[in-house]
């Protein structure tokens, strides 16, 4: 059993009626409810965290070091584009993540086409709606899997 963090970065606690042509109509506790279930199946344990403060984002990410957290599943919004201190704060910790988002960035503004995370990430997934976390949600069960068999432990 691993623990595993869902992390979302700023306006995401909107989603549902943020944009809704662009995000979809499920709402952020729906996501983590479904992510939950797909963790509790492959017998780990999900974690969640929310936050529209890049300084709360960046603590968190701290503290899932303490807590001995396998994997992240992550879509920093926003951040995306912006953050240094948040890339950082993922490369500090050494803890593998997958990087999602519910649009296709790469089919949208161009600004929202620079990624100071994908680089570092394990893995993108952009643009399949809700699909995107659940998509993730696999990647990290899987990779999983094949981390603890090259394991040394
Ligand atoms: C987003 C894409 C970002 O560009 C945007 O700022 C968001 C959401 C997505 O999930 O599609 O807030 O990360």
């Amino acid at each position: 059993m691993a623990a595993i963090l869902l992390l979302n970065g700023p306006n995401l606690n909107l989603l549902g009626s943020r944009e809704p042509d662009v995000y979809g109509h499920t709402s952020l506790e729906d996501i983590q409810k479904k992510l939950a279930q797909l963790a509790s199946t492959a017998k780990h344990e999900l974690q969640s965290f929310q936050s529209n403060a890049e300084h709360e984002l960046i603590e968190r990410i701290h503290q899932a070091k303490k807590e001995k957290i396998a994997h992240i599943i992550f879509n920093p919004a926003a951040f995306t584009h912006t953050s240094i201190a948040l890339r950082d704060a993922l490369v500090a910790v050494e803890i593998p993540f997958i990087e999602v988002h519910l649009s296709n960035v790469h089919a949208r503004e161009e600004f929202r086409r620079q990624s100071y995370f994908s680089d570092i990430s394990r893995g993108v997934i952009s643009g399949f709606g809700v699909l995107s976390y659940e998509l993730a949600m696999t990647a990290a069960i899987e990779t999983l899997k094949r981390d603890k068999g090259t394991s040394k432990n």
